[in-house]
């Protein structure tokens, strides 16, 4: 692919369609982390892109695309909220990386604005906040409007929402505010409130937030104003926009003014007369980073002047008086104490170095994933070495090398367990049609190894499955340790096995109370019908997922015909229904072979029976014949807007489409939502019709 190619090598060809793939993957990967506060990459590996998409623009300035990222920052608001024009667009940093960069950030700076080597440039260093930004506009003092950045042009109207922060002031206090002002800032989520967001949304049974920052994002564009004010939101001002007179002659007179009218400003703020103070205050501020107590991802630099800043002026996307001077992914050096195994819901096998612990970018870092056994041996990394990990965003940290690969009495090469830490059931690498070995090694103990229970009955009751309100991981723990709930029909007999344990009723437990415990019962209950897909996706049968699950739900529609014909393949490999089966369009041979191994073992079929006296299973919906979809393949990749994924592929199902996971010639539409990237360009090489989101659903619209 081009995009491995250096830019010095490509061709003019290769740079151009570099170029395009770039633009896709960066508007992909801005709604994903603007729209959908959603993110799926890291910021190194965004900043990485855009860099690239630099590089080549200044390599091939003519190739330059009218759509070309370099121009635009953001994208689309979300539907739900008003929106807000901004007076002065709200822009966004170009990055610096090395020290060098910074220099030639202050070169750049001294050239344009033509100043003499001794003239003095001074430039502010403050921490870049890693949240979003929020915008405010006053109007005699009284906050009128609350905005979000949205595509930079075009925001959100958060005011209720905003109001309901402490840190933004309703009127500004002290003087001198101009007529009209608008102030700018950062919306952000400290270290402990969002550790304590995240235990909360776990034992409510939802799902947690990735990092603070999208913690923030989701808190400020609640739909109702009352769960942003029980949000633990805090607000650095840092900027302004539009205005009706200047208030400030440098940035430092500014912020001292925000501050005046009420502001929170960050403390370590300061103006520099100088690169190396400016690099100074970096390393500085990468010392204090974990005792901020918030995140932040690097540090800002701005020149002082505002008469400058108004001479600098703006390039494309960002201020060419400002830069974001970013942190490195982190890098720390410490010993293999040990490896351990985890097993996880499906049985996979995962290596996890357990490390002496040490802070890596502020966090103390005492595991990092080593992935598999492959891993393990590329890396010949061994349990007593030395090794090198890296932390990057919110990535798990990594293991990159042993450091002392040549010490003497190192310890034996690790040998992966060939059985079931948790359950000693047999642990087997899957051999798949073509003969080509899984790197992961899988537990083959299913419901009956505790590390493959817990997580499969927490799968049971999520969100994609049963969804069954207040029954979360924390509750799944609790009452699975209590040995109350070891197998899914457990959940529908709660109330009785923990009286025939012995224990006081769930309304005396602490953290349930009567109406939490009621309200549990009520939500088991009204989950003892369900609906046929979401069951079978909830029994976390290997190959047989949600997309499987619903294809199976629409072709058999009765519950009972799909499971008397697994039955029946299982005693008959020959058989009419293992023919019914492995013919449905989209199942593949190796989720016909799970089910009925599923179906073979003693304790899923104790199991299953157990779950027939409690639930009832809701009939699948057969696919609506008129649609111009039905009948077609659509696969759905990158990040969509109007709708998340579960809906796209719920919807497109509804309609007689089968959604499949990968493009191939069998694919009739590919839905390509920003982030595309390989499957985009598979279904363009072979002649698919791809569709952008809107598309899809102008065609969907009326069915
Ligand atoms: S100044 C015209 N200062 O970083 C530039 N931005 O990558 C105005 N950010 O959109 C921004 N901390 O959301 C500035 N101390 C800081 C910041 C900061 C975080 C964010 C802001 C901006 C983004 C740019």
């Amino acid at each position: 692919m081009n995009g491995d190619i250096e830019v010095e090598a490509l061709t003019e060809d290769q740079a151009r369609k570099e170029l395009a793939r770039l633009a896709t993957e960066i508007k992909l990967a801005d709604a994903a982390y603007y729209t959908e506060d959603d993110p799926h990459m890291t910021d190194a590996a965004y900043d990485a892109l855009r860099q690239r998409n630099l590089a080549i623009e200044s390599a091939f300035p003519h190739l330059k695309r009218s759509d070309s990222p370099s121009d635009s920052v953001g994208v689309i608001v979300k539907d739900g909220f008003g929106k807000i024009e901004h007076g002065v667009p709200m822009l966004s940093l170009d990055n610096a990386f090395s020290d060098e960069d910074v220099q030639d950030f202050a070169d750049r700076v001294r050239r344009f604005l033509g100043l003499s080597e001794g003239e003095p440039v001074i430039i502010t260093a403050e921490p870049k906040i890693d949240g979003l930004s929020l915008s405010l506009t006053y109007e005699k003092g009284v906050l009128q409007q609350a905005a979000t950045r949205g595509d930079g042009r075009v925001g959100e109207d958060v005011t209720a929402n905003a109001r309901t922060l402490s840190d933004v002031p309703d009127k500004l206090a002290g003087s001198g505010w101009p007529d009209r002002i608008e102030v700018r800032g950062e919306v952000y989520i400290g270290a402990d409130d969002f550790a304590a967001l995240n235990e909360a949304e776990e034992a409510a049974g939802r799902k947690t937030y990735m990092n603070p920052r999208n913690a923030a994002a989701g808190g400020l564009r609640q739909k109702d104003p009352a769960i942003t004010a029980q949000r633990p939101l805090k607000f650095f001002a840092y900027a302004w926009g539009e205005m009706s007179a200047p208030f400030a002659d440098t940035q430092t007179g500014a912020v001292k003014a925000l501050a005046e009218w009420g502001f929170a400003t960050n403390d370590l703020f300061k103006a520099h007369d100088g690169v190396a103070s400016l690099l100074a205050a970096y390393r500085d501020m990468i010392e204090r980073r974990a005792g901020l107590g918030y995140d932040i991802d690097g540090v800002v630099y701005k020149v002082d002047r505002l008469d400058w800043q108004e001479r600098l002026g703006f390039v494309s996307r960002a201020p060419r008086w400002a830069i974001a001077h970013k942190f490195p992914a982190e890098k720390a050096i410490t010993t293999l104490e040990a490896i351990d195994i985890q097993v996880g819901r499906t049985g996979s096998l995962t290596p996890v170095a357990r490390l002496a612990p040490i802070t890596v970018g502020g966090v103390v870092v005492s595991n990092a994933t080593l992935h598999n056994e492959e891993e393990i041996e590329r890396l010949d990394v061994r349990v007593g070495d030395q090794v090198e990990i890296q932390r990057a965003g919110d990535v798990i940290p990594q293991v990159l090398r042993v450091t002392d690969p040549d010490r003497a009495g190192r310890s034996a090469p690790f040998e992966m367990p060939h059985v079931c830490p948790e359950c000693g059931s047999e642990a087997v690498r899957e051999v798949d049609d073509k003969g080509k070995e899984d790197v992961r090694r899988r537990c083959t103990g299913g419901l009956i190894c505790p590390a493959q229970a817990t997580e499969r009955l927490k799968h049971f009751v999520s969100r994609k499955a049963l969804d069954i309100d207040g029954l979360g991981a924390k509750q799944i723990e609790l009452f699975h340790e209590r040995g109350i709930v070891k197998a899914p029909q457990h959940i529908f007999q709660l109330e009785r096995r923990i009286a025939e344990a012995g224990f006081d009723p769930l309304s005396t437990w602490e953290g349930f109370g009567d109406v939490s415990a009621g309200k549990l019962i009520a939500a088991i209950d009204e989950k003892r019908n369900a609906p046929f897909g979401r069951f079978l996706n909830g029994l976390g049968i290997r190959h047989v997922g949600q997309t499987t699950s619903d294809l199976f739900s629409r072709t058999f529609v009765k519950w009972q015909d799909f499971w008397a014909a697994v039955e029946a393949a299982r005693d008959n490999p020959e058989g009419p229904e293992e023919q019914a089966l492995t013919s449905i369009d989209g199942i593949g041979g190796a989720a016909v072979g799970a089910l009925k191994a599923f179906a073979s073992e003693p304790h899923n079929q104790d199991m299953m029976a157990e779950l027939m006296q409690e639930m009832t299973i809701l009939d699948g919906e057969p696919p609506a014949s008129e649609s111009p979809v039905s009948g077609k393949t659509v696969v759905f990749t990158g990040s969509l807007e109007a709708m998340t994924r579960d809906e796209a592929k719920a919807r497109a199902t509804s309609l007689g489409a089968k959604v499949s996971g990968s493009v191939s010639g069998r694919t009739d539409i590919l839905v390509a939502g920003p982030g595309a990237g390989s499957k985009l360009k598979k279904a363009q090489d072979l002649g698919v019709t791809v569709m952008t989101e809107a598309e899809w659903i102008e065609l969907i619209r009326a069915l």
